[in-house]
Order: structure tokens, then sequence, then C-alpha cells
């Protein structure tokens, strides 16, 4: 059953109120929900309501008369209530099992704790309800629950009264003042500790903050805290918006399907974005948890004071969100860096995504279930949309765009249409063909080839750009979008210029140019000699590039280019052209050469390295096999790995005495989190690698003795597990597994490395982890640390051509689904690009898909996806 955009109708019925009563119970929890339903459609008299098709339905009342049988009608996931008058109120009673949830969907446990999750169509497994997010209500939530196992009882909004019920039962009452979809609803109970501070917003309100979690883990959550207010801060300073309640709620949950939940004053969030401290934290991960805090922070206003009318519009509320918070956090430490790390996330994941079976536009079209589309394309992709307009329109106009969204939005459930508009409305501008980023799937690839007239000082750019075809998409239409130019002289300044042909305007980074047909020309004149031209600064469009330009301009560029984004492009460029060399060599046995230039320009940059480590070590960072892969036409799973060792051996031998001395100046006596002190982190753990490479040992193992914090740990052991010392390797796994049992997330690490290492006996460690003690399939985190970095991060053992990493995964998600289908379906996304590999693994992964399709009682989440890659070649 497939839903469609083009099926929107508004709803029938508005809920103008609902009061729910929870009577928390270990078997069975009864919820009672009264609400005031109004007519908004003369020709619809039934009302239709969601409910999950397994739900005790107790008793349903209409204006406290039980309904007859003969009124209501059960099929599916919906109850319908016939002839319903033009207003009235609904009681209705049910029966739900929390305690046996393991899909994680509506109200579950976790840890002994009762907690939510109703994004996107949860809350229907709770109660009965138009559960769609255009449906805005004010809810009134009583919970009622043993007071010693449950002493916290939260929900949205203030608590308005508190007691005790006698018989060691006590209650709590919270109203939400803000109308809200279902999907913003929460609830939690359960024995917590707080850390608790305040924010003053800029307007004197006084705002109670409090991240609840286990006592134990109080102590990690002041990186949270202090990432709250600072984000609360920036989101006044830079869009003017305010925080409007009194109360701000994060509680810590370790079983969660995703990162975490904006739900009203009580986000609800997985431990792994909220924890943080140096002992059991990478210097990574309090970056994921600033983030994400962020993230959630900034949906107050991107989300829930302005919704999505349906899921198709998902991309309205997330990818503005994620572009606001990779802006926050660009502003926090190294804007490029961010900028850099941004990319690497899209073309790892998006790009795929965007080429392969699943591809759709960022407001897909249709859907069978909508959890299959919190994607990297609605949250990435939605967020390099978003980032153009602000590209095109400026900083001011951006500004000025939001400024009038809220202003006519705010309350609303809106479209992504609504959002452009506003945009257009606040600046006169015409966004008409730039909306085609929303209707049309696939990464645009843009082909680019220069010309140069010494005798009239003439350059020419031309630019061709075309959309690939996508699953369902066949004619596409040249977008639109922004391409920022600098023009480089020989001395590698910044040339100056005039555009005499072709749109364009001179930018503070560069040429700011519009690109807008399938064939595009700029002509500059005024120059005294041939420019290099620095393209695509700061990845200002999400597209491939295939340009004219030739290794020794990538490598001026890699020296030159005032744009650090852009520097690190031409690097990574030239690393990627090596590689795929070296694979060719590797497969046709021929000797391995890497090109004396690139090792001149790598002594270069390690040379500089003291003015920005953390920037250093990202050039120096090679791509990844899976990014290698990415560039070829099918697959190179074993010659990829060995021509990425053998670039690394040769860089590590070439430069060793840099990497000696920069893994000596790097080293800090003192551990900190300042961004310098992270930075030279970062540098010397890339420069650990190198040393490894060299063939040694010893340093990973003192580097693992010594370390006072989980970075330098994790880098120690990165390196240890693929290492050649395997006494050093288990000795140090052990202490690790020892030093942290009691730490789940660091637990997560130790199991990921291990199915991370490069070991021709990978998957057998992987398969006897599965049946550790501490392995669990009910865990999502657990799962992604094990099996997620199996599948999707270790290319070279995932893919053995034996295609038993592919019988080993098609097994797990088949246990997964039976309990959690969201995260089977995620689990699953490995095996689905099978037209990229050469025939015999290609054959392999598409008997595991056919297997799983052929599984009894499969859920729809599993099935989209894999029926959906099925369906090419
Ligand atoms: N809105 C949440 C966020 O991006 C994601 C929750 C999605 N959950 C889900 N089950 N699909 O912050
Ligand atoms: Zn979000």
């Amino acid at each position: 059953q497939t839903i469609f955009l083009k099926d929107y109708e508004a709803p029938a019925f508005a809920v103008e109120s609902i009061a729910l009563c929870f009577d928390l119970r270990e078997k069975g929890t009864r919820v009672l929900s009264t609400m005031t339903v109004v007519r908004q459609s003369e020709n619809m008299p039934n009302l239709v309501l969601d409910g999950d098709p397994q739900m005790d339905l107790l008793s349903i009342k209409l204006d406290g008369t039980p309904l007859p049988a003969g009124r209501i009608s059960r099929a599916g996931e919906q109850l319908t209530i016939k002839d319903m008058p033009a207003s009235g109120v609904l009681e209705i009673e049910v029966e739900i099992e929390p305690q046996n949830n393991a899909r994680l969907e509506g109200l579950y446990k976790s840890g002994g704790n009762f907690c939510t999750q109703c994004e996107a169509q949860g809350f229907r497994n709770i109660t009965f309800f138009p559960d769609r997010p255009d449906v805005m209500t004010r809810f009134t939530v009583r919970i009622e629950a043993d007071k010693a196992a449950y002493p916290v009882l939260l929900s949205n909004g203030n608590r308005i009264e508190q007691g005790d019920l006698g018989a060691g039962r006590h209650f709590a009452v919270w109203e939400d003042p803000f109308k809200k979809p279902a999907y913003l609803f929460a609830l939690v109970a359960g024995d917590l500790g707080v850390l608790s501070d305040q924010f003053t917003t800029r307007s004197g309100r006084t705002v109670a903050l409090h991240i609840y979690a286990k006592a134990r883990d109080l102590p990690k959550c002041q990186h949270a805290m202090d990432s709250l207010k600072r984000a609360m801060r920036w989101d006044e300073e830079v869009y003017g918006l305010e925080y409007d309640l009194d109360i701000y709620n994060i509680v810590a949950v370790s079983d969660f399907n995703m990162g975490a939940m904006e739900n009203k004053s009580l986000n609800i969030f997985n431990t792994k974005y909220v924890l943080a401290d140096p002992q059991i934290a990478t210097d990574t991960d309090f970056d994921n948890v600033e983030g994400v805090i962020a993230h959630e922070y900034f949906h107050n206003w991107t989300g829930n004071r302005v919704t999505c009318r349906d899921w198709f519009q998902l991309s309205l509320k997330e990818g503005l969100t994620v572009f606001r918070d990779q802006e926050y956090s660009a502003d926090q430490a190294s804007r490029s860096i961010k900028r850099i790390h941004d990319v690497k996330t899209l073309r790892a994941f998006q790009f795929p995504e965007d080429a392969g079976p699943l591809a759709h536009p960022i407001r897909p079209d249709s859907y069978i279930e909508i959890n299959n589309f919190y994607t990297v394309t609605v949250y990435n992709k939605g967020a390099e949309v978003i980032r153009m307009m602000h590209r095109l329109l400026g900083v001011e106009g951006f500004r000025r765009g939001m400024d009038l969204y809220f202003q006519r939005h705010d309350g609303q459930a809106v479209t992504c249409d609504d959002f452009v508009a506003a945009m257009e409305d606040a600046n006169g501008a015409d966004l008409g063909q730039f909306r085609l980023w929303y209707a049309q799937a696939g990464t645009p690839e843009l082909t680019i080839e220069d010309h140069w007239e010494e005798s009239t000082g003439r350059y020419e750019l031309h630019i061709k750009q075309s959309v690939p075809q996508t699953p369902g998409q066949t004619e596409k239409a040249p977008m639109h979008m922004p391409f920022l130019l600098g023009l480089i002289g020989p001395n590698g300044q910044e040339m100056d210029a005039e555009l005499v042909a072709g749109e364009g305007t001179r930018h503070d980074a560069g040429w700011l140019l519009h690109i807008r047909q399938s064939d595009n020309r700029y002509q500059f004149s005024g120059l005294g000699s041939r420019p290099i031209p620095s393209l695509l600064r700061g990845f200002s469009a999400p597209v491939t590039i295939k340009a004219s330009l030739n290794r020794a301009d990538k490598l001026f560029l890699t020296a030159h280019d005032s744009d650090p984004f852009a520097r690190w492009e031409a690097c990574q460029d030239v690393m990627i052209e090596t590689l795929l060399d070296l694979v060719k060599a590797v497969d046709a046995g021929q000797p391995l050469d890497v090109g004396q230039d690139l090792i001149d320009a790598c002594e270069k940059i390690l040379e500089d390295a003291q003015s920005d480590p953390a920037f250093a070590a990202e050039l120096m960072t090679l791509p990844g096999e899976a990014y290698i892969g990415q560039m070829m036409d099918v697959v190179a799973v074993d010659a990829i790995h060995h021509a990425r060792i053998h670039l690394r051996h040769v860089l590590a031998h070439a430069l060793e005495s840099h990497w000696r001395r920069l893994y000596r100046e790097m080293t800090d006596t003192v551990f900190g989190l300042s961004p310098e002190q992270k930075s030279r982190r970062a540098l010397k753990n890339v420069a650990l690698i190198y040393l490894a490479a060299l063939g040694d040992n010893e340093t990973a193992r003192t580097h693992y003795a010594q370390s006072n914090n989980m970075t330098d740990r994790l880098a120690a052991l990165q390196v240890l597990v693929n290492g050649s010392d395997d006494a050093a390797r288990d000795a140090a796994f052990a202490d690790f597994y020892d030093r942290f049992e009691m730490e789940d997330l660091a637990i997560d690490k130790w199991f990921a490395l291990q199915a991370l290492s490069d070991k021709p006996d990978t998957l057998k460690t992987v398969r006897t982890l599965r049946n550790h003690s501490a392995f669990s399939l009910r865990n999502p985190n657990r799962l992604r640390a094990l099996v997620g970095s199996f599948a999707s991060g270790n290319q070279l053992r995932f893919h053995a051509v034996s295609g038993e990493g592919y019988a080993f995964l098609s097994d797990i998600v088949k246990h997964v689904d039976q309990l959690n289908p969201q995260t089977a379906a995620r689990l699953v996304l490995p095996l689905i690009r099978h037209e990229r590999y050469d025939p015999v693994r290609a054959g392999l992964m598409r008997k595991q898909l056919q297997a799983l399709l052929n599984v009894d009682g499969l859920s729809k989440d599993v099935y989209e996806i894999v029926s959906k890659s099925l369906m090419t070649k």
C-alpha cells in the first residue's frame, strides 16, 4: 500500500483538545483519552482514527454514551466512527503493552523506565487518534505510576499538579499550552537523576533546564548542558528566535532507533548524543553531542512552532534544521573543517543513495513506510538545498525570508513550497526553477572545460549540467544552482577580472555564478595570464564535477587556494586519481607508482602543519575504501584495499621524519578540550596511523598504555586491530573491556572496532561477538556497533567474495525484523547496491535479498527497501 503526495486531503475533523490519562503498570498500561472533535468538512460524515491493529480497545463513548457496535468499524490500522456529529467528546480506553514493545515506537521501556517515540507514526500505538502532523491539538497528560519505581513523571509543557494516590502510587499532570501534532507528544516515567541549570532569554524569561539520565551518568551530562545554553543563545543572535516555555527537559535513554527527538519541551535522546566525558567519548563524540543537542533545540521553531503538513514535507523541518545545526557548529570551532566533514558525509552516504535503487527527491512523492524516508537525502541533501538558498539570497536575504516564514506560518502545518515562497516574497526573488531541487532526485553532474585566449586576455568557462535518471524519473530538467568560483594567478593570488558574459556576481569568496541551463558559458576579461580556476568553492552545490584540470593544477591549488575547502578538495582529488591508478596497476599486476609530485605536496603540508593541525590532518586523511569504490564502474573490493594500503605505506616511508616529529610535537602533556588541543590531537592520531604503516607496533602499544582519554585510546586500538602484533591487540582489547564494562557507549566502540578490522578472520570474530553476553539484537546502538559497522564500514570483509558476509547480514536482518522493523530496514541497506559489484558478488547479494523477500511476516519497512532494490537489474 503505497501512499502518494498527490492524494493529500485536508483532515475532515479537528481535535481541539485531548486529555490523556496513563495508568502505568508492569503488565499492561491503560490509556484513557478524552478528546473534543470538531468537523471541518461537510461532506465527510465519518471520523477515521489511526490505531495499531494489535491495540486492545476497551471502550469508546461519544458524549458520555457508549457507542453501539454498529457505529464503529475497525480495519487494519483504522478505526472508523460512522456519522460523527459536527462536534463531540470522544472517550476511548485502550490497553497497551509497553513492556513488550521491542519496536521502540510508541510507549516502550528502556532500562526499566517508560519512554516514548512518536515520530513519525508512533502515537497510533498509544491510542486511537488522527495521527497526522496537520492535526494539531492542545494536550493535557495525567500519569499515574508506582512511586518507588518511577519517581520522575514527565510530559510536555508545564507540570500543573502532582500528588500521592496511596498504595505506593503517585501522579503528575502536565499541560502543554501550545497546540501540537501527536508526533511531538512525549512521556517519561522512571528512576532518573537530573542535572539542572537555567537560561535567561534575551527578553528576560528564565528557563529551567533539566537533563535526566541514570544517576551514575549525571557527571557526563555537563557538556550537553553547556551545548544547550550555547545553542539557545546562538538562535537568539542569528535568527532572533527565543525559547517559549519556562522549562526545557532532555531525557537520555539507551534504547533508541535514531539519534534524538524534538518532542515539545521534552526531548528524548539516545544516550550516545547526550553523555560525554573524556573517558568514554572521543573528540568527535563531543562534537556530535553538541550538534544533536543544537539540532533538537532548533526544532522548537523549525519543526514545532511551524510543522509539516504531511510527511512528504519532512525536509521542511529536517533539511532546514540540519542546515541550522551545521551553521551553529561551524560557528563554534572551525568553519572549514565543519564544511569538510559535512561534505564527506554527504558524499559517503547521500550520493550513493541518490545513485541507487532508493533514490528519491528531498520531497518524495510516495512511500510505503515513512520511517524509511528519514534519509540522508531528506536530511543532508535537504540541508544543502537550504544552504544554496542561503548562498543565493545572502545572509541578510535569508534572514528576511526566515522572518517572513515565521510571521506567516507560526502555529501552522505547512509545505516546502510555503517555505520557498517566504524566501521569494521577502526578497523579491524568483526561485521557480530552483524548486526543482525538491522534486528531482539524482546528483547533478557538471562537466567543465575552460579556454584561455592569450591575445585578448579572455578566459572562458564552459559548464554543462545533466541530472542522471533515477527510478521513476527518466526526464530531468536543468536545475538552478550557485557555483562559487575563484580565479588564481601564477603567484597564488586571486586575480582581478571582469565577467563579460554569463550570469554571476562578484562575491567576497570569488565569483558567484548562476547555473541554469544544460549548457552555460562564462567569460572573463582583463586577465594578464591564464588563471587556474578554483571550482565549486565551499561545495556551493551538491553535485559531482568532471573538470579538465590537470594534476599539476590541482597540486597548485592544494598549495595556494585561499579557500580551505577548495584546497582540501584539490588534494583529495589527486589522491583519488592516484588511488584509481594504483587500483588498475594492482589488477594488472604492474608496479605501483605514487608520483613524487604528490609526495612533495604532502611534505609541504606537513612542513606547514603547525598553523592548523586539524586541517593538515584532514588533508592527509586518505579517501575511504567505499568512496574510492564509488568512483569505479565496478567496485574492485580487494584491489582498492591494496591500493590504499600502498599509498599510505609510501607516504609513511617518504615522510617518516615528519611523522615522527609531528607525533612528538602534537603530544600534549595535559589533556584539554579546547579547539587547539583537539586539533593537535587529530594530527597526532593521523601521525600514529602513518607510523603504524611503517610496521611500528610499539608506538600504538605505548599510545594505548599512556592514553588518558577516549580519543587517544580509540586511535591506538584502531591501529592495533589492523596491526601484526596479535598479543598487543588482544591485551589492549581485554584491558579496554575490563575498564569499561559498565559503560555501554564505550563497549559499543569495542564491538565496532573489531568489526572494522581488515584482518581476514573478521567475519569469524563478528560471529563470535554476536554470541557475546554483552550483545543484544534488541539494542539498536549495539546492533549498529557490531553489525552496522561490519556491513557498512568494512567493504573489504563484508564483500568477501564467498558471500558469507551477505548471508550473515541477511540472517541478522531477519531476526531483528521480528523485533524492530525500523532498525532492520536500516541494517539491510549495505546489500541493496548489488548492481555496483561484479556478477559473482551481485548474484550472491541478490540471493540474500530474494531470501528476505520470502520471509513470512516480513515488515513493510524491510519489504519496501528490499523489493525496490530488486527492481534494478
Ligand atoms: N525528528 C528527529 C530528528 O531528526 C528524528 C526522529 C525520527 N524518528 C523516526 N522514528 N523516524 O531529530
Ligand atoms: Zn531533526
